[in-house]
């Protein structure tokens, strides 16, 4: 079924100008970009986005990377988006991402892990709407 589902290029990712590279990867796979912007993500909504981990001990860093400079979000749509692109992604540590996935080929660390990905239809739904205006969405 064509879903969709919210990506984005972390601020270690566009720093290192792998922003193409990763909108190259979902474009090649045969997804469809149907929104996107470079954006600076301001604090609040960074605690929101980020709510569920909230408390844990990598919370309060999580946060000052995620503003640390600008992020590209995107809206992906096509059949099994949501799973097919953490696959794509690889795990969320790039030591345990299997090789050929975005994050075991650019990152090295779990703070600095380039992408993110919605993790389920839920989180989507949510994190598409944190991020983007109906209006916004071309499809
Ligand atoms: P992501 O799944 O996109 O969203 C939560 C992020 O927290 C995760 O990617 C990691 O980049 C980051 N993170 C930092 N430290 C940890 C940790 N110890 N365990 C899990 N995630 C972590």
């Amino acid at each position: 079924d064509t879903e969709r589902t919210y990506i984005m290029v972390k601020p270690d990712g566009v720093r290192r100008g792998l922003t193409g590279e990763v909108i190259g990867r979902i474009e090649r796979k045969g997804f469809r970009i149907v929104a996107m912007k470079k954006m600076l993500i301001p604090q609040s909504l960074a605690e929101t986005h980020y709510g569920e981990h909230k408390g844990k001990p990598f919370f309060e860093g999580l946060v000052r990377f995620i503003t640390s400079g600008p992020v590209v979000a995107m809206v992906v749509e096509g059949p099994g988006v949501i799973a097919e692109m953490r696959r794509l992604m690889g795990a969320t540590r790039p030591w345990e991402a299997a090789p050929g996935t975005i994050r075991a080929d650019f990152a090295t660390t779990v703070d600095e892990n380039i992408i993110h990905g919605s993790d389920g239809p839920e989180s989507a739904a949510r994190e598409i709407g944190l991020f983007f205006k109906p209006e916004e969405i071309l499809s």
